[in-house]
This record gives C-alpha cells, structure tokens and sequence, in this order.
C-alpha cells in the first residue's frame, strides 16, 4: 500500500510517499481503507521529536517515539474510511462499513489502510457526512471532551475558551455549548464571525482586548492553544476556578500540586485518553445537528509537505484534511464539490 512514512525526526520534508506492506488485521481487529485523514499538531510535534518544547519535552518524546529514529514510521492520528477486512473475533463491523475515528498516540492514519482493534475509539461514520468532514471529528473534540468533563462544564458554569479558532479550540466552544456552559471564546479578528456561529456566548478579540485584564472571571479557563499559563490566567479565575492547558511540561506537576493545596487549579489530561463511547458520543451529537467539524483546507495525501507546512504555521482554523486516491465528497449529503479543491474553503 502507499503510505506516507518519515525515516529520521525533522522538518515537514522528512515526510515521503513510499510503498510499505499492507497491514493484515489480527483476530480483535479491522482493517480500514482510509479515505481521508488529517494533519495534526500531534503529527508535527512528533515528527519533529519535540524540538521547540525545551530538552525535556525533546528527550521525552524521544523516550516514547524512539531515542534515535521514529519506531513508527506512519504519522496521521484520525481517519474516516471503509472497512474492508475483519477479524475472526469481530462482531461489530463488517466489510464494507463505513466508520471513522482516531488511532490517537498509535498513529499511522496517512496511509492507504490501517488496522484498529474493534475496541479503539473506531464508530460507524455518522450518516450524511462525508470522509473528509469524519476525517476531521475526533482528534480536536476527542481532547476537548478530555478537559470539559472534569472541569465539570456545564449549565451555570462560565467557561473561556482561548484559542476558540484551532482544532481543539473549535470542538471546545461546540462541546461546551452542547453542556449548556456560558461560553466566551477568544480569537483573532478573521475568525471572529466563524466563532460566533459555532455557538459562543460573546466572542473577544485578542488583537484588541486582553481578556486578563479586562475584570471579568470565569469558573473554567480552556487554554485550547496551550499559549498561556495558570499564572497568568489566575486573576481572571473565580474562587476555585480552574485552569485547563493543552501544552506545557509544567502543567504535569502544577495539576496534583494545585488540586492538594486546594483553591484555584490546573487540570492537565495526561495521557489522553481516547474512547470508543466518545467517538459514538460525537456521531451521536453530529447526526442530531449539535456538532461539526471545522474544515480549513483539504489536500491530497501526495502533498502532505505541503500541508503539514500550513498546520505549522499555528494559523490553521479547525483542521487540515488529506484525502486518499481522491476525494469522496460525494458520498453523503453535505457534498460540495468545491471541497475537493486544496486552498481554503468557501464560508
Ligand atoms: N494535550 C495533548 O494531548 C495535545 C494533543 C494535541 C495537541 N495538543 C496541543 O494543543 C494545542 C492546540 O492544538 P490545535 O491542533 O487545536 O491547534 P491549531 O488548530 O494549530 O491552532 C491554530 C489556532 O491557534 C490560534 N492562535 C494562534 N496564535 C494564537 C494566539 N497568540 N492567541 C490565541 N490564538 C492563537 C489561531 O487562531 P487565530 O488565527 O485566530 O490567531 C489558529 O486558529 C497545541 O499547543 C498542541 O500542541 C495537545
């Protein structure tokens, strides 16, 4: 099968197009022809062994990826396609089904297929929605969910949302809407309208306000682009209030300290964890119109440098999706052909 596969850490064009082997599902697991899939912040820090984190992040990520090379050679953390071969122990697919979900820290999504235990977080693809909108449903939201459930967002609880425009940022103010939170979400001025009509309560432009400092507080900061810091978002925390980064080494030892001492906190999910009920969760959300994915550009999986340059810019709004031997946008009601293009997408 083609696959796209990195052979050292490094920039973007470490990536290549190479013929590998095509995985052959053990007895618990299916095999997926994957139809699209997505470059992640995930896939970028990895490939790069965390280089711009500082040494310890850097030695970290080479501990769990590989000290010298990458033990996985495949990048690419969600994905949406048909199944096309089953184990003997399967019970919940079947050749031909079409499903959608993340393979998370396993990677291995850019490639022609994949195999996934049928316990992975792997559900059938919401019905009306194409690959590459299904492609682009998890990882973002799957890590959101991560923080808003033990922040315990939910009606009569204020949250801002920082960062609102990003993959986990957009997931971020549609979930905590979805669990009747007042939400304010921050971005810059492009994406203002686009944050605005996923949900958000009131929308703060960070090129003109600093949110810190404007005097208001907030039972839960969702720090989605992991920029900031419990320091700083402190003062704008009600008693009690809690901080949620997604970034930031620090925040593996500020999480217990804060929770023992009591008073203001940090959450930090690690490791994430990705479940089979949550992506069912989301296609639940999705098929009752209360969800979708965020889609900035769409390429095809032989330009993956090109890009995974584009997600590195930290510009990206919602996802960047690569499709596999061409698109299927066809498939499903929401089939705008103008989708298959690479460049950014029509409003
Ligand atoms: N904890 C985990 O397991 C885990 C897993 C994956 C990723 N992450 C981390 O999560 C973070 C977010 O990932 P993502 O994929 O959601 O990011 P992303 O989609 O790449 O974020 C891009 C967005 O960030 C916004 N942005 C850029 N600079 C900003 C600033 N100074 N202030 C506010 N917003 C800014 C941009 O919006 P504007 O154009 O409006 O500025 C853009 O829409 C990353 O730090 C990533 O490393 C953590």
């Amino acid at each position: 099968m083609r696959a796209v596969v990195y052979d050292r850490y490094g920039p973007p064009d470490v990536q290549r197009l190479a013929d590998v082997e095509r995985p052959v599902p053990k007895e618990d697991e299916v095999r997926v022809k994957i139809h699209a899939t997505t470059v992640t912040r995930s896939d970028c820090a990895v490939r790069e062994a965390n280089r711009r984190s500082g040494l310890a992040a850097a030695l970290l990520s080479r501990v769990i990826s590989g000290l010298r090379r990458p033990r996985q050679r495949i990048l690419g953390t969600e994905l949406a396609g048909e199944v096309n071969a089953v184990g003997a122990a399967v019970r919940e697919f079947t050749v031909g089904d079409h499903v959608f979900g993340a393979s998370a820290w396993r990677f291995g999504a850019h490639a022609e297929f994949i195999c996934m235990r049928e316990a992975a977080a792997l559900a059938h693809k919401p019905a009306g929605m194409t690959f590459e909108e299904a492609a682009a449903v998890c990882d973002g939201a799957l890590l959101a969910l991560m923080f808003l459930r033990p922040a315990d967002v939910r009606k009569g609880r204020t949250i801002l949302v920082y960062g609102a425009s990003g993959s986990i940022g957009t997931a971020g103010v549609q979930l905590a809407k979805h669990f009747e939170a007042d939400v304010t979400a921050v971005c810059n001025t492009k994406n203002l309208e686009l944050v605005k009509s996923l949900g958000a309560d009131r929308v703060i432009d960070y090129t003109q306000e600093d949110f810190t400092k404007n005097g208001e507080t907030y039972d839960v900061i969702f720090d989605a682009v992991g920029m900031l810091s419990f320091s700083r978002c402190r003062g704008s925390l009600k008693p009690g209030g809690i901080y949620g980064p997604t970034d930031g080494l620090q925040n593996i030892v500020l999480a217990p300290l804060t929770s023992r001492i009591g008073g203001k906190r940090v959450i930090f999910p690690i490791p994430p964890r990705y479940t089979k009920n949550d992506v069912r969760f989301l296609k639940d959300l999705i098929e009752a119109g209360r969800y979708r994915a965020v889609i900035d550009r769409c390429y095809p999986l032989e330009e993956v440098v090109e890009a995974t340059r584009y997600v590195e810019t930290k510009q990206k709004t919602g996802n960047v999706v690569l499709t596999i031997n061409g698109s299927r946008v066809r498939e499903g009601r929401d089939s705008n052909p103008r989708r298959s293009f690479k460049g950014p997408l029509p409003a």
